[in-house]
């Protein structure tokens, strides 16, 4: 089969872009099958640098384009199959819409758009024009979440009865909280998408429910700790302060459609001192118990870190751990549908939607006190 080409949106020598997904094309088992042929970024400097910096590291040339024009023009360009999109959540939707409407498959970074309205458009759009599009919901893929699907769907420990997800996000992370890096500040604008509980407790959430089903009643709370956020950097021609426009602690609890009773409390802002837990995931089976917690002093995200999973106490090896392996796994799932072996297990724009009308069920369940039915 020949390779697969991407137009990259997105892909500067800096960023998520940089450090997690191109490193993730370059895996040994995906490399061979996917090459990167064109890249576009918002300015024709960075474009160039980028387009440099990886035609070096791939031994391929790159074709550079920037701003509004260039992402028409890449979604157009003949010689891109798949277009990357992995760039600020309220930019999501131009570039998205454009590639679909070119006909192209697309790799959008999550939350899909920076509304449960435009993730939807995506759907209802990559439906219309027959193509397929990818989210990055990666926790899913992780080589825990494997192993604790495989013993919740082996049945060896008996009916899943109850689960407690609880997770925290440092003051020093500089997103949600009393402090926020300058560059990350749009964070906190009304509408950005990227609100804590979209980003962080989403993230979660979709492997949540991914390993133990769906939700058919939720109810939660919500507080915000941290009403200001002061903004840190040297560059910054924002205010010293700038309000917080969404909360910074989301308590949830619900029945899932198999009986369980589950609980979620996700927390941002506090300093990390010594003992602070970042994650820990109990689900408790009539005949036995499940534990995952962070593997390494400072994990937290179940999408980003390797974390140690106990079944019955007893420690379980994993393989094939590490973010990269999580990212790979999307691009394998993709290849694998294309060499014609039946439907890839990627994140479908399908599941997107679905997490963010959970998500979106958990704010009106706060705004309204009233527990929602899905
Ligand atoms: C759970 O334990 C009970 C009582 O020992 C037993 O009857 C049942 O078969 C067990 N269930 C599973 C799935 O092992």
């Amino acid at each position: 089969m020949a390779q697969i080409r991407i137009g990259f949106i997105g892909l500067s020598t800096t960023g998520w872009a940089a450090i997690a997904l191109f490193p993730s094309l370059q895996v040994p088992s995906v490399r061979s099958s996917y090459v990167v042929t064109a890249l576009c970024t918002s300015s024709a400097a960075s474009a160039s640098t980028a387009a440099e910096h990886y035609g070096r590291e791939t031994g391929r040339p790159i074709k550079a384009y920037y701003g509004d024009d260039g992402i028409s023009q890449i979604v157009q360009d003949p010689d891109v199959d798949l277009v990357v999109v992995s760039i600020k959540a309220p930019t999501h939707r131009g570039p998205v819409l454009a590639a679909i409407e070119a006909g192209k498959d697309v790799f959008v970074e999550w939350p899909a758009g920076s509304s449960l309205e435009e993730t939807m458009e995506f759907q209802r759009q990559a439906k219309a024009k027959g193509v397929k599009v990818m989210v990055g919901l990666q926790g899913r893929h992780s080589a825990a979440s494997k192993v604790v699907k495989g013993v919740i769907d082996s049945g060896r420990l008996g009916k899943v009865l109850s689960s407690t997800m609880v997770g925290f996000m440092p003051r020093e992370s500089l997103y949600w909280g009393p402090t926020v890096n300058e560059r990350r500040a749009y964070i906190h604008q009304p509408g950005s998408g990227v609100s804590f509980a979209e980003i962080i407790l989403g993230h979660q959430l979709d492997t949540f429910t991914h390993i133990l089903g769906d939700f058919a009643t939720i109810s939660a709370i919500t507080a915000t700790m941290y009403p200001t956020a002061t903004v840190v950097g040297s560059e910054s021609t924002l205010p010293p302060t700038i309000p917080a426009a969404y909360p910074d602690h989301i308590a949830l609890s619900g029945m899932l459609t198999s009986g369980a009773l589950v609980s979620i409390h996700y927390r941002a802002g506090y300093p990390s001192t010594p003992g602070r837990r970042g994650f820990l995931w109990e689900i408790d089976c009539e005949n036995g118990s499940i534990r995952v917690e962070p593997a390494t002093e400072n994990g937290n995200l179940m999408n980003i870190y390797d974390m140690a999973v106990y079944v019955c106490g007893e420690r379980i090896e994993l393989e094939g751990s590490g973010l990269l392996a999580h990212l790979a796994a999307t691009w394998l799932e993709y290849l694998k549908e294309k060499s014609g072996q039946g439907e890839g297990a990627y994140v479908t724009i399908e599941e997107a939607v679905k997490n963010r009308g959970l998500l979106e069920a958990i704010e009106r369940s706060a705004r309204d006190g009233k527990s929602v039915h899905l």
